[in-house]
């Protein structure tokens, strides 16, 4: 989360049309107070049964600073990440959503002026999310293992109401999955 420099949402169709997965976050600090505030309140999520079934661990300053640090030594020696605990996409992704998914990268890499071949700067850009893409502020989800799906259906809820939240206090977000891939460093240092 960073501070933004698009205004705050004061409707939550407002909030939906400006949320966008910002990849480029200035540093200006969030406090405490704000990220309290959101979570409080995003944490009236529902889910089945109302098992409540995640974990939010908030990093910032020098705790921020050590992770991304640690990810990011891990990321330079071995950029395919560690043991995954599952996978992000289905192994063999089928139409349309493969295409979805190849067109969303190229959209990204070419807006930003990195060409298909270009694989130094394309790792480059993927090692930012190990950086928080600049963020004061990383938020990691957790899960016990013994859930299933619906349970990840109830943590979707949680972070979309972070992230409009956010939007109401002119704060922005992008949701990450890439951080799974380092599951276990991040465990060391929870
Ligand atoms: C569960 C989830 C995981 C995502 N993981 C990443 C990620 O690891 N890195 C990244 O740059 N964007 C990630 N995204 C952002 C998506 O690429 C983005 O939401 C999608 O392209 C739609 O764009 P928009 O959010 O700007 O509307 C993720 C989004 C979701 C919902």
């Amino acid at each position: 989360m960073s501070m933004p420099n698009l205004s705050a949402a004061s409707t939550v169709t407002e909030a939906i049309n400006t949320r966008k997965a910002v990849r480029a976050f200035c540093n200006q600090p969030v406090s405490e107070s704000l990220i309290r505030e959101i979570l409080t309140t995003a944490l009236q999520a529902p889910s089945s049964g109302n098992l409540q079934p995640w974990k939010v661990y908030v990093v910032a300053g020098s705790e921020r600073d050590h992770l991304v640090q640690a990810v990011i030594d891990g990321y330079t020696k071995n950029p395919s990440g560690e043991e995954p605990e599952f996978n992000i996409y289905p192994q063999a992704l089928t139409e349309p959503y493969n295409s979805r998914r190849r067109e969303a990268g190229e959209v990204m890499y070419s807006l930003i002026g990195i060409p298909r071949h270009d694989k130094e700067r394309r790792l480059a850009q993927v090692g930012k999310n190990f950086e928080f893409f600049g963020a004061p502020v990383g938020l990691i989800f957790t899960i016990d293992k013994q859930m299933e799906q619906m349970q990840f259906a109830d943590l979707g809820l949680l972070m979309q109401n972070i992230m409009l939240l956010a939007r109401e206090r002119g704060l922005h977000t992008c949701p990450q999955a890439a951080w799974s891939m380092w599951q276990q460093t991040v465990r060391e240092r929870g």
